[in-house]
């Protein structure tokens, strides 16, 4: 990525993670988000879809930056990145996994929840992850603590956010947004209500952060 493009977390204080079970159902949900100001999407390989899916979004939508979630080895990084992924989101970080994903050449958030975990990823260069999972993992109370001792990290907290606490994320100095499902209920997409998806999505575009 050149210099001038913002950093993963600073695009969108809240990163749709979706999941795609119809890959009929992705494109809409793409132009949903955008039209509801959220112009990035993580979608999560936990479907036989969800590669379809980033490749559909990928040519049909480019207007949004889209992004391959729940990358658990490096050959799912690739797979990714082939099919078109600009993004990697990992829920942990091995070894492995981090010099996978750092082999794709793009950009990524590997998973931390733990203060080791959190200087692993900095040894290897990288600045930027995801917290996951952020609830269970100590919330809002862990990352301030963090804030501390470790302020070089930042964080896209995940799992367990909801419109009711992610200002509480997005007010912390080490968040630069937060991820979450709540704009994408499963039922809603099953339903085609991209216009209730473009408002859930519009609220959270105007979410502030610190
Ligand atoms: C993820 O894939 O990062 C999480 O499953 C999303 O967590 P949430 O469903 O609690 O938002």
């Amino acid at each position: 990525s050149s210099p001038s493009e913002p950093s993963l977390l600073d695009r969108v204080p809240v990163v749709p993670v979706v999941v795609v079970h119809d890959l009929a159902d992705a494109v809409p949900v793409a132009r949903a988000l955008v039209a509801g100001g959220l112009p990035v999407v993580e979608l999560t390989l936990r479907t036989p879809v969800a590669l379809e899916a980033v490749r559909a979004i990928a040519a049909e939508v480019p207007e949004i930056l889209v992004g391959a979630g729940t990358v658990l080895t490096a050959g799912q990084a690739h797979e990714a990145r082939d099919a078109g992924a600009q993004f990697l989101v990992s829920p942990g970080a091995t070894p492995s996994l981090l010099a996978g994903m750092a082999d794709t050449g793009l950009p990524y958030l590997p998973g931390t929840s733990t203060v080791s975990e959190v200087l692993a990823v900095l040894e290897t260069g990288v600045r930027e992850m995801k917290f996951f999972p952020a609830e269970a993992s100590g919330g809002t109370g862990f990352l301030s603590s963090l804030a501390g001792p470790v302020p070089q990290a930042r964080f896209c907290p995940t799992g367990g956010i909801t419109p009711a606490n992610a200002a509480d994320y997005l007010a912390l100095p080490n968040v630069g947004c937060v991820g979450g499902s709540w704009l994408t209920p499963r039922d809603l997409v099953a339903a085609g209500e991209w216009g209730r998806i473009e408002r859930l999505a519009a609220e959270a575009s105007g979410l502030v952060t610190a």
